[in-house]
């Protein structure tokens, strides 16, 4: 039986965090919000309460019956989950005034509080919280203090239960994955065997279990997750999985063929279709973002039927969804505003009656990265950027055709080329270029130009949700823009995008 952690949402920012840090242990967890507490089974090995942007004296504070946990399982609480077992037996919490927030340093800690072993006495730790513990139930400990704030971290008599007011998961927190590794293996004692090569076995035994002798299309992208996701498909079932790989018109210079050829390698099945036009022709006249990716959607997903439809024994339809996307689907506090619609497929299985299979949909980016290196996909192939499904088509700005794209892929390939020969690819998390519905006038030679412009932009993120842009060495700034503005027809200016999420977002459009 695989072990797991459970983490209760309460709708914190830093949820997320939490666990990865756990999975950073080898230990896998699951992430529920705290209005659906799965059925606790005995692969639970503890809790975790994460924090909130609640305060517990709100009147719709979350609030769950903990009693099927508490003195059952291992708890940690952290921030707001701290406050509430105080609000709950009977404590007070309050607000702290000056909001308690940003660095602090433990100048009391329990020795005797096995969350502490080998945490040194000051140790920095980062707060982030609107209330404090003003007053706290006669059994419960105060395990470690900041000049400011008492009752810190505290432990209850009789009950595995630890919390702590500042927040382990994030780095600024010197000792917090300490913390967090003593709380996983010293108290709910797991066995840290949740690796990418037992992730593997696991996965495709499941995958053979759950498709049998059916047949599998599975729609690549040439991006990490259906890449992944196609390598265990086909450890699965072999020659039962069909890949199908369209090209939009949108693409990388050179993707569609690189990313055929890499496949062939790998002896897995792609059926490459080139319909650049059907997508220009759906484009033509439209401008608007949204109604770009529409269009471009709706494009995709005729074409993938039409293909599909060509196997006909099929069941299944697999998609690369990760975690992020299972988590965001089931928000604690409502579904979080629509900024950009980033899924194109949608619709597709209800339509073609085909049974969906996700193999990665319990897997955070990094960790989809480490099993395709476990499974021996190249490191080329992995370490990819990431690139929006509607691709360059959010990248021209305004109406898109195929002579636009075909000038983007030409700049966007100088720009990737430079990023890798200097060493400058893997340090940004995000690169490409946008041509701009501007025309600037230039000289080249004595003849006046009059052609566009394009924009460059680099960002440093971890998750896409926030960014910010990458300081790039001006002289290799220097060097793109003369080899864009020499090489490129039809574009005679080069800028470069110092914009951070948010306020701005990470495509232009
Ligand atoms: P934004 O522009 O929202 O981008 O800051 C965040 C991340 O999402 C990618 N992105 C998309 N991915 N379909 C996708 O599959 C889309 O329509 C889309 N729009 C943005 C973007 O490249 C960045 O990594």
């Amino acid at each position: 039986m695989q072990e797991r952690i459970l983490i209760l949402d309460f709708g914190s920012q830093y949820t997320q965090l939490i666990a990865r840090k756990v999975r950073e242990n080898n230990i896998y967890c699951e992430i529920h919000p705290y209005t659906h507490i799965p059925p606790l089974s005995q692969d639970i090995k503890g809790v975790i309460l994460s924090g909130s942007p609640y305060s517990v004296n709100d009147p719709d504070a979350p609030k769950p019956d903990l009693g099927p946990i508490r003195g059952k399982f291992p708890l940690l609480a952290i921030c707001y989950g701290a406050q509430l077992l105080v609000n709950m037996d009977g404590g007070k919490v309050a607000s702290a005034g000056s909001r308690e927030y940003g660095r602090a340093n433990l100048s009391y800690i329990d020795t005797a509080c096995p969350l502490f072993k080998g945490v040194p006495s000051n140790s920095q730790v980062w707060m982030s919280h609107g209330d404090t513990i003003l007053e706290y139930p006669a059994h419960f400990h105060v395990t470690c203090s900041t000049p400011d704030v008492k009752a810190c971290g505290y432990s209850i008599e009789n009950e595995p239960t630890y919390a702590l007011q500042f927040h382990p998961e994030v780095y600024h927190s010197v000792d917090g994955f300490t913390i967090l590794r003593n709380f996983l293996t010293d108290i709910c004692r797991c066995q840290a065997d949740w690796t990418p090569d037992n992730f593997v076995k696991a996965c495709v035994e499941d995958l053979r279990k759950e498709i049998g002798s059916d047949e599998v299309i599975l729609g690549l992208s040439g991006g990490v997750d259906s890449s992944v996701a196609a390598v265990l498909l086909h450890k699965a079932v072999g020659k039962q999985l069909h890949c199908i790989f369209v090209d939009n018109g949108l693409l990388r210079k050179n993707e569609f063929a690189d990313v055929l050829a890499s496949f062939k390698g790998l002896d897995i099945e792609v059926t490459g279709v080139d319909a650049s036009n059907l997508f220009y022709s759906a484009l033509k006249g439209v401008t608007e973002p949204e109604a770009k990716r529409k269009a471009i959607g709706k494009t995709f997903i005729d074409v993938f039927e039409a293909e599909a439809k060509k196997f006909k024994n099929a069941r299944y339809l697999a998609q690369g969804t990760i975690y992020p996307d299972v988590i965001e689907s089931a928000p604690v506090k409502g579904p979080s505003q629509t900024i950009k619609s980033h899924h194109n497929v949608g619709g597709l299985p209800e339509k073609m009656n085909l049974k969906v299979v996700e193999p990665l949909r319990a897997l955070f980016k990094d960790e989809v990265r480490r099993v395709g290196r476990s499974v021996g996909l190249p490191g080329r192939l992995l370490d990819r950027h990431p690139f929006p499904g509607p691709g360059l088509g959010i990248r021209i700005l305004g109406e898109v055709t195929a002579p636009k794209a075909a000038i983007l892929q030409e700049v966007d390939a100088i720009y990737i080329n430079a990023l890798r020969q200097e060493g400058l690819y893997d340090k940004v998390w995000q690169a490409g270029a946008i041509l701009l519905p501007v025309h600037s006038v230039g000289v080249m030679g004595d003849e006046r130009t009059y052609e566009q412009v394009v924009a460059l932009r680099a960002v440093n993120s971890t998750d896409g949700m926030t960014a910010d842009w990458s300081r790039l060495p001006f002289d290799f700034l220097g060097r793109v823009s003369n080899e864009i503005i020499n090489k490129v027809r039809g574009v005679n200016r080069v800028v470069y995008d110092i914009s951070s999420k948010p306020p701005s977002t990470i495509e232009w459009e």
